[in-house]
């Protein structure tokens, strides 16, 4: 049996009833083994500041340090202004830094963006590539998962609420699966 791996999810909003909360809850629970998801929180992060690179914040060390130990990384986040959350944005400044010196480097990540609304929150899910490709991470393509329509898809406990969309997430994170390996062979 392959040992498990270590998938660090990093979840752009800190809203208590977040529906992008909610879909990385009900990801870890369908995902496939060897994966093990956990969510790293981000809301206790200090707003990064450049003057403090060489010593920064206990939180943000620590943060950095358990992205640095993650065999890979799953975004779930929100659009906001057709742009990624801030808190999110600032998670990734803080464990990018000092240059040369990031935690992200190299790990394989996917994206999946989510939206009460009927487009899925493209304009964050592409905005955050752009900064993956900077950060290097090999970041799954397909299939692409922009969720619309947040506020229909969970029952009262939290599970996908329709079969449909339960089938897609099945698919997605057995993809996950796949290029991650693919990515540490
Ligand atoms: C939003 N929302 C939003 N939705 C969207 O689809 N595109 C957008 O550009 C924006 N912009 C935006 C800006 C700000 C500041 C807020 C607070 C909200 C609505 C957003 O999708 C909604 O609040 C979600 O419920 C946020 O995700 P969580 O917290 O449920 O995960």
């Amino acid at each position: 049996m392959s040992s498990p791996v270590d998938v660090a999810v990093v979840v752009g909003s800190l809203r208590k009833e977040s529906f992008s909360r909610k879909l990385a809850k009900a990801l870890a629970a369908i995902a496939p083994p060897p994966l093990k998801l956990e969510i790293v929180e981000i809301g206790a992060l200090p707003l990064f500041n450049q003057d403090d690179e060489a010593n920064p914040p206990p939180p943000s060390v620590a943060f950095k340090s358990r992205i640095q130990k993650a065999d890979a990384v799953l975004f779930v986040t929100p659009e906001y202004n057709r742009s990624v959350p801030g808190v999110l944005k600032n998670a990734i400044d803080v464990a990018s830094r000092p240059y040369g010196k990031s935690a992200w480097d190299g790990k394989p990540a996917a994206v999946v963006s989510v939206s009460p609304g009927a487009i899925g929150a493209f304009g964050a899910n592409h905005h955050l590539r752009q900064s993956l490709v900077f950060l290097n991470m090999p970041t799954l393509q397909q299939p692409e998962a922009y969720i619309g329509q947040a506020a229909t898809l969970f029952d009262a406990g939290g599970k996908f609420a329709n079969e449909q969309t339960r089938e897609f997430a099945t698919k997605f994170m057995t993809a996950f699966a796949a290029w991650i390996e693919r990515c540490r062979n």
